[in-house]
């Protein structure tokens, strides 16, 4: 007996990723599943068939999905792949279920079970599953890196005998995975960095990290580690005790986000106008609107003297480590129930049930997480 699983090649435009790597195929095997990919699945990260082993590569998805007992991929599948699955069959994917009410229909109707990645729950022991935090720590180094090329002056000190550069000013707003990784890579970068949040728990995570905390005096812990949304007499301090931050700072990078919601703005187009000269502003929250009133998600703008990116799925711009990162975030999560050449859904498990979206033909609960549109 042998568990089939089946990776898909990754159709969305500019998806950068895939969900198996060559280092996870022996481990795979290992644990009893016999396993497929789609032809040029893995050519998003340049790595060739002849690296994975006895991985079985096939041009035809849908009869490889047909025969899979387990689909792996990144992105929500097309609806073409849940109608070609077995019934009863395991997809693990990011599927944000709000986004995709077709999908999760067509899933409860095939009696798919779906484990969305985006429902791992934020608990210790699953952290190495945790998706979400493998590919925000990477999207906030990456956003420092995008930062830097868009401008015109050095984030270290430099000496040379003409004279002394710098060092420039960062600020950071939004110290979650992402926020707290673009503290760390600016920080390392020789800039002189402040951070800011509305959970003042991330206080000293970011002194930690070598940042100054601003503290706007406003306290807005929501349920479960993430923040609320301000009321509007907290968003005017906030603004207010902001203003003189954001005006000093060379380089920004914003990632705040609440769970199912707009991204919550922070900097607006007044203290845009009064920004430095050449400043940049990269957005992560971009894909959820943007922390910036004047962000337009996906590109890159000049407004006035400072220029603002904000780019869409980040991690897949990296697609060779967030692959790597987010295939074993899946292998994690898959060795829970795939043990000697069998499937096994230990339901008891709390990382299984949280995880699961479907089952069986019901929906499991609420999704926790819907990504901001
Ligand atoms: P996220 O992507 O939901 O939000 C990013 C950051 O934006 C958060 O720190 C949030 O507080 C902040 N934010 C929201 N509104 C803001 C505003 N108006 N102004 C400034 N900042 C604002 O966060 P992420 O990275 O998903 O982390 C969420 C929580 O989960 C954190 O508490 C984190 O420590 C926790 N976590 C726990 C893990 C575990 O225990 N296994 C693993 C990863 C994260």
């Amino acid at each position: 007996m042998y568990v089939n699983v089946a990776v898909l090649k990754e159709k969305q435009p500019n998806e950068g990723r895939v969900a198996l790597v060559p280092s996870l195929v022996p481990k795979l095997t290992k644990l009893g599943a016999r396993l497929h990919m789609e032809t040029g699945a893995a050519d998003a990260i340049r790595v060739p068939a002849a690296a994975y082993g006895d991985v079985v590569f096939m041009d035809d998805r849908t009869a490889m999905v047909a025969d899979a007992d387990v689909v792996l991929c990144v992105q929500p599948p097309a609806l073409a792949v849940v109608d070609a699955m077995k019934p009863g069959s395991i997809l693990i994917c990011f599927v944000y279920a709000a986004n995709e009410p077709e999908l999760v229909k067509r899933m409860l109707a095939r009696g798919i079970t779906c484990f969305a990645m985006e429902r791992i729950p934020r608990i210790s022991r699953a952290q190495a599953m945790d998706a979400l935090s493998s590919q925000s720590a990477l999207a906030g180094y990456y956003a420092v890196a995008l930062g830097m090329t868009h401008m015109t002056r050095v984030l270290p000190k430099i000496t040379s005998a003409a004279g002394v550069i710098g060092p420039a000013k960062a600020l950071v707003m939004g110290l979650g995975v992402a926020g707290l990784e673009a503290v760390a890579t600016v920080h390392r970068l020789g800039a002189v960095v402040e951070g800011y949040d509305v959970r003042p728990e991330t206080r000293e995570q970011a002194l930690s990290l070598g940042a100054t905390f601003v503290d706007t005096g406003v306290d807005a812990t929501g349920k479960g580690g993430y923040a609320r949304a301000l009321t509007a007499e907290e968003k005017t301090k906030v603004d207010a005790a902001l203003t003189k931050h954001i005006q000093a700072s060379d380089l920004i990078v914003t990632t705040a986000a609440i769970p199912g919601k707009a991204s919550p703005k922070l900097i607006s187009k007044a203290q845009v106008a009064g920004m430095k000269s050449g400043a940049v502003i990269v957005d992560l929250s971009a894909e959820g609107g943007g922390n910036c009133e004047m962000t337009q998600p996906g590109e890159t703008i000049r407004v006035g003297d400072v220029t603002i990116v904000a780019p869409l799925n980040v991690p897949s711009l990296l697609g060779t480590d967030a692959s790597e990162l987010y295939a074993k975030n899946q292998f994690n999560l898959l060795a829970l129930m795939l043990k000697d050449n069998v499937i096994t859904i230990d339901w008891s498990d709390e990382i299984l049930a949280k995880t699961a979206l479907t089952h069986d033909g019901k929906l499991c609960d609420t999704p926790k997480q819907a990504k901001a549109a």
